[in-house]
């Protein structure tokens, strides 16, 4: 006559929390920072409501106040005063991010984590990940990676203390691991996007960083969204090149991936939870159509449960704020 088991005894009131399988805290977070050498005061993103790219001179104060909320890390991404085919105002000692690393590091010392985005598309004229093959239009792999390399030991000597290299090249892991410990910095970890996938949700991004490309797009080096395995042969191969993080991107809509790759790895697993998936929420939240701190929790504790250890958003302030 009655049901033997009632699964509904567990969900009322507080009963609830003590039956919580998964939770989120502020310790799981990491809020990008955008730094752009070509303003004097915070823009706004049209597209990212609440997301703003911060003059060098405003990015000390962005830091503390992310730190003082209990933010433990934010990683950086550039906007340079001038691209070029090279990239080369990516690698220099005095270039945004390298300077960006140093004020923030000068106020806030070890309180703060500061991870720096390895990529070239946001220093290119062409806005591509890579040096190019202006004839053929391809991204040359081998080329880049020594680029890389640069890029991260000059992020190392500002002070950076983690490097996440983003640009799919293959063997970008070991080639940042050698230029890394050659330059004394064996003990600086690398979070690699190991698996990113050429996604949509990346539009508002490129908006804000400048980084849109103008011929071709990022399928040649990002992964095919159809695919789950190429994503373990990714991970394996960043695992066995001495990634210490591993990073699948975007988050929300491979959350199958993440699954994936924490059961099969077991390694601290990083998920981006990125620009569109942001957009999204803000826009509906915006016209009344959904709930922005309900969702908002929804997405991240979606993420953590699939197996995430860190969640890198743009809501981390929000949700700092929310856990408070
Ligand atoms: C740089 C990079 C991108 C993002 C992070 N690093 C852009 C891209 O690959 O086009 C996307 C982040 C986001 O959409 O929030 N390669």
């Amino acid at each position: 006559m009655f049901p033997d088991v009632r699964l509904r005894r567990l969900r009322k009131g507080k009963i609830r929390n003590l039956v919580r399988e998964t939770t989120l805290s502020v310790d799981d977070l990491v809020q990008p920072i955008f730094v752009d050498e070509t303003i004097d005061s915070p823009v706004e993103f049209s597209s990212m409501p609440g997301i703003y790219k911060f003059p060098l001179s405003d990015v000390a104060k962005e830091a503390k106040e992310i730190s003082e909320l209990g933010i433990p890390a934010v990683i950086l991404f550039g906007v340079p005063a001038s691209k070029d085919a090279e990239g080369s105002s990516s690698w220099g000692e005095i270039d945004v991010i390298q300077e960006a690393v140093r004020r923030i590091k000068a106020d806030l010392g070890d309180e703060l984590v500061v991870i720096t985005d390895i990529c070239m598309c946001e220093y290119t004229n062409h806005g591509h990940c890579g040096i190019i093959d202006f004839e053929t239009k391809e991204v040359l792999n081998d080329p880049t990676l020594e680029v890389l390399g640069k890029i991260a030991v000059s992020h190392a000597r500002a002070g950076a203390d983690m490097v996440a290299p983003s640009g799919m090249m293959d063997g970008m892991v070991e080639a940042i691991r050698q230029a890394l410990d050659l330059n004394g910095f064996e003990n600086i970890p690398i979070m690699s996007y190991a698996a990113k996938f050429s996604s949509s949700f990346y539009g508002p991004f490129r908006e804000a960083a400048d980084s849109g490309c103008c011929f071709g797009d990022r399928s040649t080096y990002q992964m095919d969204p159809a695919n789950s395995n190429e994503a373990l042969r990714e991970v394996t191969l960043d695992v066995a090149e001495g990634a210490d993080i591993i990073m699948v991107k975007p988050a929300l809509s491979y959350l199958d991936i993440v699954y994936r790759v924490k059961t099969e790895f077991g390694m601290p697993t990083a998920a981006y939870n990125v620009s569109g998936e942001y957009s999204m929420i803000k826009a509906a939240a915006a016209n009344g159509w959904i709930d922005e701190k309900k969702a908002v929790y929804e997405s991240l504790i979606s993420i953590k449960r699939a197996g995430a250890d860190i969640i890198i958003t743009y809501f981390a302030k929000d949700a700092a704020r929310m856990l408070k």
